[in-house]
């Protein structure tokens, strides 16, 4: 009897981080130089989804990422990531040799994206979460959510926290080969229904600097950075689980801010600089800022991952105005009539 494929399709979404994850300690193992911590969005909103084929006639690892293929050995942590789950199923294979040698066939992987890829929407965060995620189904490892985490963390620092849902943080971990350095849950999405978040798509093309070029320089050049790790982000993670666990928006959102805040600035602060955020993603703190200041309690919070694009955390009942703000100060393109709304990936309705 010929052995047949199987096949396994997964979702992973984005997380959005609100104290952010910038600096390696160990690059290969993708060891951070501080911990971190992030909200999981819902599934039905921005996520990867990815299909793994296995089979005997598979004869190499090949991938294609929205629809177009890309060479595996070319991506050295997509081949760390093959490589450890291969490992992790021969090694079951080897205590118990009745279970089929799934660690000798071939691996293909499709992948894709429905929001704008590598563009600072945390598409790497998503896609190596769903990969991981998907290669532990396909070749049925039984692992932990911790151990998950830690596979996924080999692909992308902020794909270990995508593996769970709602607040997440990850402890940054004190071993040399990372075996503490894993995400766990804060609280789960059910904790605090009412906060949700507006994205607000600046521009959707590529990032100029690559997270992994941007970290290793501003490790190597700011001195500011290097303040950031020991003295402020400890403190503001503890903060920040206690603002999560009391459901304090206020407190929340300032802290969000000002980790947004110092995230850019260690980034002016690298040699030669790095800019993220652009003119539009200025205007656009200008306006949460104005918007707070002349209300009672804080409205929104903004935070700008590594590219210009805004996202906005609010509770449920400030969004219908915050959205009628942005879309008065911030009209739709006027070439909007030209869009191709059927390939749009922002016109797609969510599967
Ligand atoms: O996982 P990477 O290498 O794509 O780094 C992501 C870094 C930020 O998105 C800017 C911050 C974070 O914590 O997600």
């Amino acid at each position: 009897v010929s052995p047949v494929a199987r096949q396994v399709t997964c979702t992973a979404p984005v997380n959005i981080a609100v104290v952010k994850y910038w600096g390696k300690r160990d690059a290969k193992l993708i060891l951070p130089s501080n911990s971190s911590l992030s909200v999981t969005l819902s599934q039905d909103d921005l996520h990867s989804r990815t299909t793994i084929s296995l089979a005997p006639t598979h004869v190499t690892d090949r991938m294609w990422l929205n629809g177009s293929e890309c060479s595996v050995p070319a991506n050295e942590r997509l081949v760390n990531c093959l490589a450890a789950a291969r490992r992790h199923r021969e090694a079951l294979e080897k205590a118990n040799p009745e279970l089929p040698r799934w660690s000798t066939w071939g691996i293909h992987i499709g992948s894709e994206n429905n929001f704008p890829t590598a563009a600072g929407l945390a598409s790497s965060a998503s896609g190596y979460a769903c990969l991981v995620f998907t290669l532990a189904q396909v070749l049925e490892l039984p692992l932990t959510g911790p151990e998950l985490s830690r596979y996924a963390r080999l692909g992308s620092g902020s794909a270990c926290r995508s593996i769970m849902g709602g607040f997440v943080a990850w402890n940054m971990g004190t071993q040399a080969d990372g075996t503490d350095s894993q995400a766990y849950q804060v609280a789960p999405e059910t904790h605090w229904p009412e906060l949700e978040a507006l994205i607000l798509v600046v521009n959707d093309a590529k990032k100029g600097t690559s997270s992994t070029v941007g970290m290793q320089t501003t490790v190597a050049t700011s001195a500011l950075a290097a303040h950031r790790f020991t003295h402020v982000v400890p403190e503001r993670m503890r903060a920040m689980e206690t603002a999560i666990a009391d459901r304090d928006f206020a407190q929340f959102a300032e802290l969000t801010m000002q980790d947004s805040n110092q995230f850019h600035a260690i980034c002016l602060d690298t040699y030669p600089p790095i800019f993220y955020m652009n003119d539009t993603s200025k205007a656009v703190v200008h306006l949460v800022t104005a918007i707070n200041r002349l209300m009672p309690t804080i409205q929104a919070a903004y935070t700008f991952d590594a590219g210009p694009n805004a996202v906005i955390y609010a509770p449920r009942d400030h969004m219908t105005r915050l959205l009628q703000l942005f879309t008065y100060f911030f009209p739709a393109p006027t070439d909007v009539s030209t869009r191709d709304f059927f390939n749009d990936p922002y016109a797609r309705v969510p599967e």
